[in-house]
């Protein structure tokens, strides 16, 4: 069953008459500063509608103002929709009386906010009971949950300090434990790192992508930034002025734009970050260890044009490389088999792994990379094709022959 969804969601920020008036002139397809110039209304949504699968991380993106806050907000309803339906297991909470809302919002979903929102006056472990100190539980278990909570983040040692105490980084990890030790289905994130520098940030987003293996919570992360879209979220929706332009995968949206503006949107994306090692790799040239001798070595090496093959096993499990002089070396004594010539100081990397996090070894390595998938050879990352492949402009990824 989905987690969430959301039907024909809108937000307008304004009086009862002005916003029927904003509306009529949003169908009209009128600019949102025009509809402000004409009505004073402001269009915090429009017409959302997505849903979001149990356990997956969806992203919201878009520029200030776009209305993604307004869009979570309206998700717990901290913000009252103008029109539309929202569904949180299938019920309905755009038709809850407040105690049923006042539930869900406390047993079903935590909050972490950019700023962190620490009680300035309160222990590290005081601001982590609290989300279930208003759930009314008792002190004994409150505190052991907070502090389980505080141990999974590595900051236990910390209870005792008041957030003053805690750089930037460990606060917003409180503020993560604070949400966790509630123990939410959903977790609601509202630019949660953005206040962070670049690598606690990347610290950040591993220890979120870490939690989130064990946790499998609904995540609704906030974001202007692509690059952290790309690396967290499992989809990603783009807004525009209130409005949602496009939903999918990083690899969808960056694959296929919706129109100029997505197009342009991404425009800032550094492709190392995007493209991952199977988008780089060609086709390896290769020979079978157990069966082939110098002769079919020399031979393919002579017909592909390299200087260098790859050797796999029957079961095409990479083993090594072998490398021409060493074959013709093998020929000239007789040899029918290459075992002994095998060559094993070759780098391996897997198909999913972005590119970015493989520059330094490709430029370290004397040899091109084996890309292995389970043991299996599937390709090889030459560092001519990867440095073309990054300069590549954003007309999609360069398409090598395929392996298989
Ligand atoms: N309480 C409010 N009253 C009137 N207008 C509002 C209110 N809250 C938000 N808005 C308007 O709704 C639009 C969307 O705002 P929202 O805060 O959702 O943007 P955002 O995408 O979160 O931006 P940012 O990235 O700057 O946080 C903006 O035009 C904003 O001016
Ligand atoms: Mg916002």
């Amino acid at each position: 069953m989905d987690k969430i969804k959301i039907e024909n969601v809108s937000k307008i920020f304004g009086s009862g008459r002005h916003i029927n008036q904003a509306l009529k002139l949003v169908e009209q397809n009128k600019s949102k500063t025009e509809i402000l110039k004409q009505t004073g209304a402001t269009i915090g949504v429009y017409n959302a509608n997505f849903t979001v699968k149990e356990g997956e991380v969806f992203v919201i993106m878009g520029l200030s103002g776009s209305g993604k806050s307004t869009l979570v907000r309206l998700l717990n309803r901290l913000i009252e929709p103008t029109s539309g339906n929202i569904y949180i297991d299938g019920e309905n909470i755009s038709k809850m009386n407040k105690q049923q809302l006042i539930k869900v919002r406390r047993e079903k979903m935590s909050m972490v906010f950019q700023n962190f929102g620490l009680f300035p006056q309160r222990t590290v472990l005081a601001n982590t009971e609290y989300g279930l100190e208003i759930r009314g539980i008792s002190k004994e278990e409150r505190r052991l949950k907070a502090e389980k909570a505080l141990d999974n983040a590595g900051l236990l040692p910390y209870k005792d300090q008041y957030p003053s105490q805690l750089s930037g980084g460990m606060q917003q990890r409180v503020g993560l434990a604070r949400a966790l030790a509630n123990d939410p289905d959903i977790l609601l994130m509202d630019e949660a790192f953005s206040a962070l520098d670049p690598l606690i940030r990347k610290d950040m987003q591993d220890e979120l992508l870490d939690l989130q293996q064990k946790m499998k919570k609904t995540i609704i992360f906030i974001t202007h930034d692509l690059n952290e879209a790309l690396r967290i979220g499992d989809r990603i929706a783009l807004m525009k002025d209130g409005e949602i332009i496009q939903i999918g995968t990083g690899e969808e949206i960056l694959t296929n734009p919706a129109n100029d503006y997505v197009r342009s949107f991404l425009e800032d994306v550094d492709r190392s970050k995007v493209l991952t090692v199977e988008n780089a790799m060609i086709r390896p040239i290769s020979i079978n260890i157990d069966i082939d001798g110098p002769k079919v070595a020399l031979q393919t090496m002579r017909e592909e044009e390299v200087s260098v093959v790859l050797a796999v096993n029957k079961m095409r499990e990479f083993k090594g490389y072998i490398t021409a002089d060493d074959a013709l070396e093998a020929s000239k004594r007789g040899e029918s088999n290459l075992s002994n010539y095998l060559r094993t100081d070759m780098p391996t990397v897997q198909p999913d792994t972005f590119i970015q996090d493989v520059l330094s070894v490709i430029s370290d390595s004397k040899t091109p990379l084996a890309v292995v998938r389970e043991q299996k050879l599937v390709g090889v990352l030459i560092r001519g094709v990867v440095i073309e492949t990054l300069s590549t402009s954003n007309e999609g990824v360069t398409e090598h022959e395929s392996v298989s």
